[in-house]
């Protein structure tokens, strides 16, 4: 059954390269991304994961974890890790679930038969420290996805938590941001200074300190 955003994110028990977990313990209190790749030893997958090892620091100062999965076994898992460290230049420093049995990622409903065989797509869930899932994302297996994104929406999640405010298309850090349509242009002058209205329904205000 496909999830929703801001549904719970389901929790399950589950062997990974840093040993057995429980989903909502091991994140307790974080934001997290989870992910599925289609198989170990493969290019594309291989880029990903060491990608995602290369921006820990990044995920770090977020506050969030990151953890992958795929229904290879433990084993394979395990062999195949140094080379996410020689391709990616970071050690592997995230665990990786191995989920030989389908049973989680047919929980978060990451294996497609329309994709060629049981091997799940490239799924991502941006999960908040609640556990409500705040983005879903659903990539072919051909294409591998752009982690620098999912630390963009990241960044526009925290901050539109924060302040009645929006992104707009291309959003980066710093950029203006939109007043949320439920403050009038009178309160959102009081609370963020400058306010400009092009329609509206359309007022920018500079990016808020939060
Ligand atoms: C890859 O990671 O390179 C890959 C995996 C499964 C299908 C296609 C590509």
């Amino acid at each position: 059954m496909a999830l929703h955003l801001g549904e719970e994110a389901p929790n399950f028990t589950a062997e990974t390269t840093d040993g057995t977990i429980d989903f909502h313990d091991w994140k307790s209190g974080s934001w997290a991304v989870f992910f599925s790749h289609p198989a170990d030893y493969t290019p594309v997958c291989t880029t990903e994961l060491g990608k995602t090892a290369a921006l820990q620091a990044e995920f770090d100062a977020r506050g969030v974890k990151t953890i992958a999965i795929s229904v290879d076994p433990i084993e394979d898992h395990r062999g195949w890790a140094p080379d996410i460290g020689d391709v990616g230049g970071t050690d592997l420093n995230f665990p990786i679930i191995a989920d030989p049995g389908k049973r989680v990622s047919e929980l978060y409903d990451m294996i497609h038969p329309g994709e060629g065989d049981t091997s799940s797509v490239r799924s991502v869930f941006i999960i908040d420290p609640n556990n409500k899932i705040r983005l879903t994302l659903t990539y072919p297996k051909s294409v591998g996805r752009n982690f620098d994104e999912i630390l963009r929406v990241i960044d526009a999640l925290q901050l539109t938590d924060k302040a009645p405010v929006a992104t707009p298309a291309d959003w980066q850090p710093g950029d203006r941001v939109i007043v949320s349509t439920m403050v009038s242009t009178d309160d959102a002058k009081a609370r963020f200074g400058l306010v400009e209205e092009v329609k509206p329904y359309l007022r920018w205000t500079p990016a808020p300190k939060v």
